[in-house]
């Protein structure tokens, strides 16, 4: 069915009036189109995203804009945005649950932030952490990077969103739109919710295969939709120590294992075990891992080649999901330029 027929968009509507009755809570999440995932980024806070699209109304943002801080490559960017756009849809991310968009095709973001801007303190952004690292790595941060905390300010107030999900390093960002709530609210009158950050408990970092967290910038990481044979190489690469099969090993102290608790599910008791007991060497144990790894991996590869066939049709979930939150951020915008004097 085509994303925009008339039956879609009264389903829209069904489910617009399903969500206000209920009194379902909005959550508006942001992601930085910044390359490609590594089953890191998956079991840290992708996965959790999209677990969360069947009890909320749901806004994920590409959030392009805030890229922009850092790249400067057009191309780059398209790319990486359009790949964002079929990462999440091949991980499950539902269109018809969430309303995927790119934060620049929503204008009402920008300008919300810089009337936000003109509240926001040079002293009081100052303290954000992302500004200070910068200083301290003795970089010259452009004013966009400067003012991010205020752009993603008005992302998550424009939609009056309840619940932010992020990250641990998100959190001062949710708690500087929670002030500017606050201070909009205090000087021109109740408008904005004070959203709840929620943050998403890291499912225990996923360790690299060096053992350091899994990172791009360690080049540590096994990226989500590796191939069979990328899968196979890099767990053979995970370092462990030269303990024999009957050895009795820490099932918690190895790299290995770690991975076994993502994806081994069903085994994991006996694997754990049989790692007490001495009954199990390494070479077995990854190639367990390898076989489990390859199981989970595989139909998310396949499932992320058959969207990457038809762009187009990742472009109109985009359209689709931009014309969604549009609705909330036009109305929202109109009640914002009342109540400053602009309209
Ligand atoms: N700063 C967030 C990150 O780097 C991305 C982001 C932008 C975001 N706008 C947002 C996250 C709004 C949550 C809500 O992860």
């Amino acid at each position: 069915m085509p994303v925009n027929s008339p039956l879609v968009e009264k389903l829209y509507l069904w489910y617009d009036l399903f969500i206000m009755v209920n009194d379902i809570k909005i959550i508006l999440s942001g992601v930085k189109p910044t390359g490609r995932p590594h089953i890191g980024n998956y079991f840290g806070a992708m996965k959790q995203l999209v677990d969360l699209q069947n009890d909320y109304q749901d806004f994920v943002m590409i959030a392009n804009y805030h890229a922009l801080t850092s790249v400067n490559d057009a191309e780059q960017m398209r790319n990486d945005t359009l790949d964002l756009a079929i990462d999440y849809l091949a991980i499950g991310l539902d269109p018809k649950k969430t309303h995927l968009f790119k934060q620049s095709d929503i204008a009402e973001h920008t300008e919300l932030a810089w009337i936000f801007n003109c509240l926001t303190t040079v002293p009081y952004l100052s303290r954000a952490h992302a500004y200070k690292d910068s200083l301290a790595k003795n970089k010259e941060p452009n004013i966009g990077l400067f003012d991010y905390p205020v752009l993603m300010a008005a992302d998550i107030l424009i939609y009056d969103a309840n619940l932010v999900p992020v990250g641990q390093d998100q959190k001062q960002h949710v708690e500087i739109a929670r002030d500017t709530a606050e201070k909009f609210n205090r000087i021109f009158g109740e408008t904005f919710k004070i959203p709840e950050p929620m943050i998403l408990k890291s499912v225990e970092t996923v360790p690299g295969n060096d053992g350091r967290k899994m990172s791009k910038s360690y080049n540590n990481h096994l990226p989500l939709f590796s191939t069979d044979e990328e899968i196979k190489k890099y767990v053979m690469s995970i370092k462990t120590d030269s303990k024999g099969v009957e050895e009795s090993k820490n099932p918690d102290e190895d790299l290995v294992f770690a991975l076994h608790k993502l994806v081994s599910d069903d085994q994991l008791p006996e694997l754990r075990a049989r790692y007490e007991k001495g009954s199990i060497g390494y070479k077995e144990s990854k190639d367990i891992l390898v076989a489990n790894l390859i199981k989970f991996i595989a139909p998310l590869r396949e499932k992320r080649e058959e969207i990457a066939k038809d762009k187009d049709a990742v472009l109109a979930i985009l359209a689709e999901g931009a014309k969604e939150a549009k609705k909330k951020t036009v109305a929202k915008m109109e009640e914002v330029r009342k109540k400053v004097g602009v309209n």
